[in-house]
């Protein structure tokens, strides 16, 4: 098999770094976009002790500033002349009310608009790698709507319902993204990792932090349905939801195409309020 190129957001801790892992172990090329890059270069250099052949680029790139994933996929696009799995892992629950850089609720902004963004940005050079993989990090937790007349609760912010909201939008992406790609050879696909302790709940109250490690999965565990959908050789499969390696069904609002269509407008819009232009799909 000729060199494989992965890109994957949030390698540097939990899910997204047992992922890295898994990857450099099937001997992919990772392009690694982390916020922190001292922490990056420490995970960049704990796989080459075990997977000494990997290669590995570090990127800066901070998913809560849309200028950093500007530049970020733009020079994915200088360096790389194929890409042909984009995984969309990294994620943030905030218990209180936060901006991003741009003046967006964090949690929708990272979780959803960030990678939203990003990825239509790299759909061309997906598009030039195909067959390629667009795999989506979303949870069990994809429950409720979206607040479309307040999509970042301002008005009655709570942390658990803006991570809810994130997550049903990684499921309508997905299922959206898909059918936008239905003649092309890009797969869209989404999955729960399971109920993994990592710093995901550090934002939670310590009465229920301290409760997680006694009945999570690891981190390892947690990387298998991602490593399932980007490595799986025959995987015909797109605009899915996976669990356990398997299709799993998803809630009744992640199946509206309106709802899914009315969202990628919304998305669109809050980019170009700020500036940021979305190559049309
Ligand atoms: N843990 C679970 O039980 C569970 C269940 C269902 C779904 N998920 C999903 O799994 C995915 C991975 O989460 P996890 O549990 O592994 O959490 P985690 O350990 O907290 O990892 C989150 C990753 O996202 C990165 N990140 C956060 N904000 C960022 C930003 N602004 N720019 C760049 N990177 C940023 C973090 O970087 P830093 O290292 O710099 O903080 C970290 O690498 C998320 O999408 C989450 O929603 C998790």
């Amino acid at each position: 098999m000729s060199e494989q190129i992965v890109l994957l957001t949030g390698a540097t801790s939990g899910i997204g770094k047992a992922t890295a892992f898994g990857l450099a172990q099937k001997s992919f090329t990772l392009i690694l976009p982390v916020r922190n890059l001292e922490k990056g270069e420490k995970i960049k250099q704990e796989i080459l002790a075990k997977f000494p052949q990997s290669q590995i680029h570090l990127f800066e790139c901070d998913l809560a500033d849309l200028q950093s994933i500007k530049i970020f996929a733009e020079n994915v696009k200088k360096q790389f002349s194929a890409l042909h799995v984009l995984i969309n892992n990294a994620g943030v629950w905030k218990n209180t009310f936060t901006l991003t850089k741009d003046g967006f609720e964090q949690t929708f902004a990272v979780n959803h608009l960030a990678h939203f963004y990003l990825t239509l940005l790299l759909i061309d050079l997906l598009q030039k790698s195909a067959p390629a993989r667009v795999i989506n990090v979303a949870s069990d937790l994809h429950q409720g709507d979206i607040h479309f007349t307040d999509v970042e609760l301002r008005k009655n912010y709570n942390g658990l319902n803006a991570y809810k909201q994130s997550k049903l939008a990684n499921i309508l992406f997905t299922r959206i993204l898909a059918e936008k790609l239905k003649s092309s050879q890009i797969s869209v696909n989404a999955l729960m990792p399971g109920f993994i302790a990592t710093d995901i709940f550090e934002d939670l109250p310590f009465f229920l932090r301290w409760l997680i490690p006694l009945v999570a999965k690891s981190p390892e565990k947690g990387a298998e349905t991602t490593l399932y959908l980007a490595t799986e050789p025959n995987l015909q499969v797109t605009g899915e939801y996976f669990k356990n390696k398997q299709r799993a069904s998803s809630s009744y609002q992640s199946k509206n195409m309106e709802t899914a269509q009315k969202l990628w407008n919304l998305s669109v819009q809050m980019l170009e309020q700020k500036g940021f232009q979305v190559p049309k799909l």
